[in-house]
């Protein structure tokens, strides 16, 4: 794993871009199997799961071609073919996205071999309710060593389901398998999030019959065949608010070309109440710390319109330097607040909590999970030696060194590249002293 070094106390200054979201771009490519057809998708970032999803969908015949500069991504699906299954288990442990493989795959194939998933370990992020989903439109499921292999020996056909939590995967995974069953699929309790509204954009413009009530409930009526599609992805709501959290973590002021307001709502209320500022124009918006001191305040993670839980790990740097105590509950994932050690080791005051400290008893309140805590600012931090955990509390991990005083090394940043394209280049155009630190070369030494 790669590490750098960062010296921190440098405030980002300058412009970034943000292109499509990793969480629906990912998506997009799986909805094109759906088509026997070609289907184009635009403003494609360089990250790791679209290389995974491509060599995927390679393995299963399909065609891709991809302009990595120019973000264009091109999925020919006029054949699929059965893959070569011990291929198919070398992607195991890679990334979350092969599980939205099975609807398309049973839909054109009539099988689908699914490998064991990876992404962030943030909790024990199970596929229960995917699998029954898939179980009710009719499919089989072996579950082998490997493994899933799915079959659906009579078709799919539309069901009626209930989800028991908003899963945005369990929602996409039945959007790609409904579009296609026979009959209407009615989705209770479902998903909203703008990527999994962005899907449904896509599905539509293929051919499907979708709509969404504002009380969750998605309806799809099955058609009998699909047509490619041509589709410039949603950006990056989490990198937006990612890059605005780095400026106000280190009292700097960074433009985020591609930020659209209407998807960061929430999250631009909690800035503004944390005493960031910004500005929207119509190609971004400008994030900046005003000087002075920052307000601590409550937070509580949710799913869409609620703040997003991915938006929590890099807000939570920027509250270490609140004048105050800041509370969060993070009631999405179970154990999503390890990124938190880091920042006691650099000097912040931070008490973890497993009860729940929110407005809203979770899912997690009663069994022992670690997932509220208060933090106590403004705190001096101070360079550490770290190693990224997952992708978002990587990023707070890099975020956090840039706010310290002192040189940090930052160990497995390559976790950081799966969902922040180029993210080392866009750090030194803001201004940011970070460098590679060679394998075998001795890391500069800590600040004194
Ligand atoms: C997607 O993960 C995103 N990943 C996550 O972003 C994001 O945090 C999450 O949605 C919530 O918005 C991608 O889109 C690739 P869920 P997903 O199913 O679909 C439980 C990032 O850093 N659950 O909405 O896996 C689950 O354990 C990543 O970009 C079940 O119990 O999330 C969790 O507690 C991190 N059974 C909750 O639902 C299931 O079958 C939400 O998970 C499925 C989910």
């Amino acid at each position: 794993m790669g590490a750098v070094s960062v010296r921190g106390g440098v405030p980002l200054q300058g412009s970034v871009t943000v292109r499509g979201a990793k969480n629906l771009v990912p998506k997009a490519m799986v909805a094109a199997l759906l088509a026997p057809g070609v289907s184009v998708l635009r403003n494609v970032p360089d990250v790791a799961d679209v290389s995974i999803v491509a060599g995927l969908l390679g393995l299963h015949g399909v065609g891709v071609e991809r302009d990595v500069e120019g973000g264009t991504v091109l999925v020919d699906a006029a054949r699929v073919a059965n893959p070569d299954v011990s291929e198919v288990v070398t992607h195991g442990g890679t990334s979350r996205i092969p599980v939205l493989f099975c609807g398309p795959l049973l839909h054109r194939l009539g099988r689908a071999f699914i490998p064991d998933l990876g992404g962030c370990r943030i909790g024990d992020r199970p596929i229960d309710f995917h699998l029954d989903a898939l179980r009710a439109f009719g499919a089989v499921v072996d579950k082998r060593p490997d493994g899933l292999d799915i079959t659906a020996p009579n078709g799919l056909r539309g069901a009626k389901l209930t989800l028991p939590y908003p899963s945005v995967g369990a929602t996409e995974q039945v959007l790609l398998t409904a579009v296609l069953a026979q009959g209407v699929t009615e989705l209770r309790n479902a998903a909203l999030e703008p990527e999994v509204l962005d899907l449904i954009a896509v599905l539509q413009k293929m051919g499907a019959l979708i709509t969404v009530r504002l009380d969750r409930v998605i309806r799809v009526t099955g058609v009998g065949g699909l047509r490619g599609y041509t589709h410039r992805a949603i950006p990056d709501r989490i990198e937006a608010a990612s890059w605005a959290s780095a400026a106000l973590a280190t009292r700097g002021d960074v433009y985020v070309a591609g930020a659209r307001q209407g998807d960061l709502m929430t999250f631009l209320n909690v800035f503004r109440t944390a005493g960031g500022e910004f500005d929207v124009d119509d190609e971004g918006i400008r994030f900046w710390h005003p000087g002075g001191e920052l307000a601590p305040l409550a937070l509580e993670t949710d799913v869409h319109p609620g703040f997003m839980t991915d938006w929590q790990q890099p807000l939570a740097v920027a509250l270490t330097q609140a004048n105050g105590l800041s509370i969060l509950h993070e009631t999405v994932y179970e154990n999503r607040l390890g990124f938190l050690d880091a920042l006691s080791r650099m000097g912040a005051t931070v008490q973890p909590y497993r009860e729940c400290l929110g407005a809203t008893p979770c899912r997690f309140g009663a069994r022992n999970y670690t997932h509220s805590a208060v933090i106590c600012g403004p705190a001096k931090l101070e360079a550490a030696e770290l190693s990224i955990p997952d992708l978002r509390g990587g990023f707070s991990h890099v975020i956090a060194a840039l706010a310290a005083q002192g040189t940090s090394t930052i160990d497995g940043v390559e976790i950081i590249n799966r969902g922040y394209e180029s993210f080392t280049d866009k750090l030194t155009g803001l201004g940011a002293d970070i460098e590679p630190v060679g394998c075998g070369s001795a890391a500069p030494p800590l600040a004194a």
